[in-house]
């Protein structure tokens, strides 16, 4: 059966990684990358994590609460944004991806600034006090329109609001990607809908100004405005 194309063609996904490699470059974050080849695990890539620590140290972010961690590929690049002196919490209801974030992170140098809750991620955003620089989304999809509900408040004026996955290999717009499983596609379609909710909640709250970066899956930048 014929697929759709990416959305966003993979020899430009190809480029935008070859010039985050080009940057940077480090042996356990390689590592991490392999790990999630072998395992099929959903990191965000190279592209999407310069992205995410780009935004971060854009608004001078120190505190970060992540939901949805995985085994800290993400965090690595909040970490590196914050410093030791930051804070990144990590939420993932797999104990053993908080085991490995802490030893892939720990050898990178960067797991100083990062605490792990192990447990639902809404549970831990509550757990953090104050106000937040950034709360980065990358839960189970059905989870974002609560995800959002939870955060918008919780961010300071200047804070940032940062969802992946919000382009959905194109669903979001009617695309429908041919080839899948059946059960995968409809483990996808079904959650869909989740996404489109999220993002016009955002896109009508005043006190946000918003955007999608078309990079890999899509980004969902928020800045609070007031
Ligand atoms: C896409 S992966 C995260 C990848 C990570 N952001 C990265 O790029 O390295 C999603 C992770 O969220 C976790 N997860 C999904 N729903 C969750 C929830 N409601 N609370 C806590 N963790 C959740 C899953 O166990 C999984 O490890």
């Amino acid at each position: 059966m014929p697929s759709l194309p990416p959305l966003l063609p993979r020899e430009v996904d190809g480029y935008l990684v070859e010039l985050v490699k080009a940057q940077f470059a480090d042996q356990v974050l390689t590592e991490m990358e392999i790990r999630a080849d072998q395992y099929g695990f959903p990191i965000v890539g190279r592209a999407v994590g310069r992205f995410l620590e780009l935004q971060a140290r854009a608004i001078g972010a120190k505190r970060v609460v992540e939901l949805g961690s995985g085994f800290g590929y993400s965090a690595y690049f909040f970490a590196g944004a914050v410093g030791d002196d930051g804070e990144v919490v990590c939420t993932d209801t797999d104990p053993d991806n908080a085991r490995l974030a802490e030893a892939y992170l720990r050898r990178a140098g960067r797991w100083a600034p990062v605490r792990y809750h192990v447990g639902d991620a809404l549970e831990g955003l509550a757990d953090v006090g104050g106000e937040l620089d950034v709360v980065y989304c990358d839960i189970d999809k059905d989870g974002y329109p609560d995800a959002w509900a939870a955060a918008a408040d919780r961010l300071r004026v200047g804070g940032l609001f940062l969802c992946d996955n919000v382009l959905w290999d194109g669903r979001v717009a009617g695309l429908v990607p041919e080839g899948e499983p059946p059960e995968r596609a409809a483990a996808r379609a079904a959650v869909t809908d989740d996404i489109v909710a999220m993002s016009r909640e955002i896109a009508s709250d005043p006190r946000y100004i918003s955007s999608v970066a078309p990079i890999r899956d899509g980004v969902l930048v928020a800045l609070r405005v007031a």
